[in-house]
């Protein structure tokens, strides 16, 4: 086995073998939803999410102090590409083909369908979000939700969905 240099603008890919998430966000009666791939779990009650300047999201996210980040599953591929690729400031109507609910305890968007919503509170850190594009967010009391029924096979090839986009 020969061991090989990683160039420092690939090594992410090491490391980014999550799934492919969308995050969801919602202030001032303004609900939304993007992709997200830079997320990932700090700890047993964190979450770090990558939400950049381009993203309408991310206000809602500053404001409300909130986001969920939902787990797709498979056959909601082709949703997760489209949430990444159309934005709510130039598409206002976007959510319209994005099914959403909500449960009665909170108001936050959650995408239907999905494997799974981890409601997060943000944990301000003005320099990590202004200067890195970092949200912290701590598991809220709102809580984590699973629809188990709708996992495995699905939920894998979301893993894969992302290892290649990663790779081109
Ligand atoms: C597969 C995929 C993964 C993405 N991951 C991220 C991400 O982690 N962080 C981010 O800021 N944007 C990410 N994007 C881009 C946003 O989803 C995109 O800018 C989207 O249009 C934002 O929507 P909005 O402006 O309505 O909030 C991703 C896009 C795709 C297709």
């Amino acid at each position: 086995m020969s061991i090989q240099p990683v160039e420092l603008n690939k090594a992410y890919r090491l490391l980014q073998v999550g799934p492919t998430t969308m995050i969801s966000a919602k202030n001032d009666g303004i609900e939304n939803v993007m992709a997200a791939a830079w997320v990932g779990l700090v700890g047993n009650n964190k979450v770090m999410a990558f939400i950049g300047p381009q993203a309408f999201t991310r206000g809602l996210v500053e404001k409300s102090g909130y986001y969920v980040v939902q787990i797709p599953v498979v056959k909601q591929m082709e949703m997760v590409l489209y949430a990444g690729g159309h934005s709510y400031s130039d598409t206002p109507d976007k959510n319209s083909k994005i099914p959403l609910f909500y449960q009665k305890e909170f108001d936050l968007p959650l995408v239907e369908g999905c494997a799974g919503w981890l409601v997060c509170k943000v944990i301000p850190n003005v320099e990590n979000e202004k200067q890195h594009n970092l949200f912290m967010g701590k598991l809220s009391e709102h809580g984590v939700m699973t629809a188990f029924s709708e996992m495995g096979t699905g939920f894998l090839m979301m893993r894969l969905m992302n290892y290649v986009l990663s790779i081109t």
